[in-house]
């Protein structure tokens, strides 16, 4: 029997329960998927072969890749070159050479040395948010509050935002997000008007480069003629969609765990060291991208843990089953905050691996210490079945946290 996929979670805390029968049948498992049917990699050792096989495509356009995108009708002129417009950029979607022209122009605004000259930025954030929270009193919503605020403030000074239109940026990057974009006529109209602000934000970089991303991007690479001004703007968009939801959603996420597990928050309190090996095991215990962004497809027939894939069969990596693979994780269905483990592919695995991971990091770590420094009795309202999670979205999280201090 061919599964259909995706799967439902059924539990907010673990990955769909069909996720073990099949990582335990196979290390690739064939299912039927609303474009065709995909192989879906279960284990955690294929899953890193696959996201690291240059035989292997993550381009939609390739053929058979599980999200093709194939038109009804022939394009026309114009439709092609939004088309191409809209692609600028994106190297997300590209395989390498392409890939790499993009990535490499922005590895030093993400190294492990500028987030740290970065962190000053991140705690006045953490602490305005606060700040704003007492003010307004408890109860609060913590993704509204705070969780998607954290991000949204931080690209806004990763990218050179000018304060003044910071309400306009939330909002949209707001809408943008909570549902899934492709689906919803708000989310795709914002995404628009997103779009046309970013292209402000480049040209008025093109006149007069300030000392932020864009403005560096602009000085060494646009004036020597490496960079268009259509892939800058795609670049900046797609760090904002990329760092957006996905920071969004793990710091509520991240709260409501750690409330759950009283003692090991405690530990935690008692020695803040232990704050970056925490969030390495929440962001593999939750695992909220799961298989949205690992969408792949072979390029030339190959084997793949005993299996032979052909050229052209799509397939999904399941980051949150690789990540609750017994083979490498002990105990791996329990959070243990001190476990340390940092081979989760949360963050993906090879030439795709988060650009962003080091500020995702610093991000969460920041966002959960401070917050728990700050407002020692905070607590959940009400009880976790009365919670709004997000079944229903591609990336996993909350809806809403409400929550009193
Ligand atoms: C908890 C937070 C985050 C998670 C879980 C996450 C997860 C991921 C994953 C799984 C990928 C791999 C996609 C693939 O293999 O195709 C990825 C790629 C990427 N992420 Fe993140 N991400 C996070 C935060 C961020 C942040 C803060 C930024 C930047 C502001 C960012 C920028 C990117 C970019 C640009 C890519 C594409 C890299 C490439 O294709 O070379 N991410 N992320």
């Amino acid at each position: 029997m061919t599964r259909s996929f995706p799967l439902p979670r059924a539990c907010p805390f673990a990955p769909p329960a069909e996720y073990e029968r099949m990582r335990e049948e196979a290390p690739l498992v064939r299912a039927a998927a609303p474009g065709g049917n995909v192989w879906l990699v279960t284990r955690h050792a294929e899953a890193q072969q696959v996201l690291c096989d240059p035989r292997i495509s993550t381009d939609p356009t390739t053929p058979g890749h599980p999200l093709a995108r194939s038109s009804e009708h022939p394009l026309s002129e114009e439709e092609r070159r939004e088309r191409e417009r809209l692609r600028a950029g994106q190297f997300i979607d590209m395989d390498p050479p392409e890939h790499d022209v993009y990535r490499r122009m922005l590895i030093p605004e993400f190294s492990v040395r500028r987030v740290r000259e970065m962190r000053p930025g991140i705690q006045e954030v953490v602490d305005g948010l606060i700040d704003d929270m007492l003010k307004q009193g408890s109860p609060a919503d913590l993704v509204e509050a705070f969780g998607l605020a954290v991000p949204s403030l931080v690209i806004c000074r990763l990218l050179g935002v000018p304060y003044a239109d910071r309400d306009f940026f939330q909002s949209r990057t707001r809408r943008m997000i909570g549902t899934n974009v492709e689906e919803s006529e708000d989310g795709m109209l914002a995404a628009a008007e997103m779009w046309d602000y970013l292209d402000g934000l480049v040209a008025e970089a093109e006149r007069e480069p300030a000392d932020n991303l864009v403005g560096r991007l602009v000085a060494t690479r646009r004036k020597a003629g490496a960079l268009s001004h259509d892939a800058l703007v795609g670049m900046t968009f797609l760090l904002l969609v990329a760092g957006h939801e996905t920071t969004g959603n793990m710091i509520p996420l991240g709260v409501h765990t750690l409330l759950r597990a009283p003692g090991q928050l405690a530990a935690l309190r008692a020695a803040p060291d232990g704050w970056p090996d925490a969030v390495e095991e929440l962001l593999r215990y939750h695992s909220i991208v799961d298989w949205v962004a690992f969408d792949r497809v072979a390029t030339e027939d190959m084997e793949i843990g005993g299996q032979v894939v052909r050229a052209g069969e799509g397939m999904f990596v399941l980051g949150a089953s690789a990540n609750r693979d017994p083979r490498v994780f002990d105990r791996p269905d329990e959070l243990d905050l001190r476990r340390g483990a940092r081979n989760h592919v949360a963050f993906g695995y090879g030439v795709h691996q988060c650009l962003g991971q080091n500020l995702a990091r610093a991000e969460l770590e920041i966002a959960y210490r401070t917050l728990f420094e700050r407002l020692p009795g905070l607590r959940v309202v009400g009880d976790d079945e009365e919670l709004s999670f997000k079944y229903d979205n591609l990336v996993f999280g909350l809806h809403a946290l409400p929550v009193a201090w």
